[in-house]
């Protein structure tokens, strides 16, 4: 494999605020790469030093065999951005939104035309077609933002919290777009709150807390860093009441065990493998949210 993101100490402060503190990153072609932090982490200031929109202070970082300092414009030109704010043309409705950015990359009238079509049902937005974007629900707009960025291919395609503020269905057929992208070759890059998301979605996953890298690798990878199971007691109705963290070993789980006694909680047992969201309590002592319908 062949990299085509290459991040070796970059190192970013606004004001006397460190928010980069020192980042190693290594993403292949077309792999599914995910950054995973908390609100704050630094996320999206890693993809806009990627993109080019934000100078770090130290560090190199090379996209698509481009220096993003040196050659800014030989990034620009491979990649394809969708931001967490809203790129879209108002006055226009949503399908002359995706003509124009068709045609604006390059794409015949009547490709253009081909592809908003295909972008319009992909993202559940053929009945709005005609409508203008000012008329659109937040979700509405952010689905047309993304769909714009699959109207061409980009080499290497930054997607900055893409499911944030879309309903169940609309994010599984964004992971299945994304999917489809990667197995044509682009590499993906995107960040997100949600361990679903990045166990579901990514090839590796990056974990940003307090500017660093505090742990990267699959998904498998990560939970495998945490060890032991977890031993937990929930009520009749399945509801968890408590839970323990073990080594794995019959000593800690016995122990375990006898701390969920000693809560005088009233339940049922039950022993599990741990989950991502266990491996960021472990790896950064913070949870992360866990979307309940995904
Ligand atoms: N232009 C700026 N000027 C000053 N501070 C900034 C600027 N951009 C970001 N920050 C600060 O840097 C830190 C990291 O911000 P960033 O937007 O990269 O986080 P994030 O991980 O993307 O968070 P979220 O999940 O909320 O999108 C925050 O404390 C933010 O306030
Ligand atoms: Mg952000």
């Amino acid at each position: 494999m062949t990299s085509v993101i290459e991040v070796r100490g970059l190192r970013k402060a606004f004001g006397d605020h460190t928010v980069l503190a020192g980042i190693d990153l290594t993403v292949e072609r077309g792999e599914i790469f995910a950054l995973l932090g908390p609100n704050g982490a630094g996320k999206t200031t890693i993809i806009s030093v990627l993109t080019t929109l934000v100078h770090a202070d130290e560090g190199s970082a090379v996209v698509a065999g481009h220096d993003v300092h040196r050659s800014p414009d030989g990034v620009r030109g491979r990649i394809a951005l969708t931001g967490q704010s809203a790129a879209v043309d108002e006055v226009l409705n949503a399908r002359e939104n995706l003509v124009m950015f068709g045609e604006l990359s390059g794409l015949s009238g009547r490709a253009a035309r081909h592809r908003a079509d295909e972008l319009l049902e992909r993202f559940g937005l053929t009945d709005a077609a005609g409508r203008r974007v000012a008329t659109f629900s937040g979700g509405m707009r952010r689905r047309l933002d993304l769909a714009l960025s699959f109207v061409v291919q980009p080499e290497v395609l930054f997607l900055d919290e893409p499911t944030t503020g879309l309903d169940t269905r609309s994010r599984r057929e964004l992971w299945h777009v994304i999917r489809e992208l990667a197995g044509a070759g682009t590499t993906v890059f995107l960040t997100t709150q949600y361990l679903e998301e990045a166990d579901e979605l990514a090839d590796r996953i990056a974990v940003l807390s307090g500017g660093t890298i505090v742990a990267s690798g699959t998904a498998a990878e990560l939970k495998e860093r945490v060890g032991g199971d977890v031993v937990e007691l929930r009520d009749a109705a399945g509801a968890l009441l408590r839970s323990e963290p073990t080594d794995g070993s019959l000593a800690g789980v016995r122990r375990a065990v006898d701390l969920l006694d000693a809560s005088g909680a009233e339940g049922t047992v039950s022993i599990r493998r741990p989950s991502l969201d266990d491996a960021f309590l472990a790896l950064t002592g913070d949870g992360l949210p866990v979307k309940e319908d995904a």
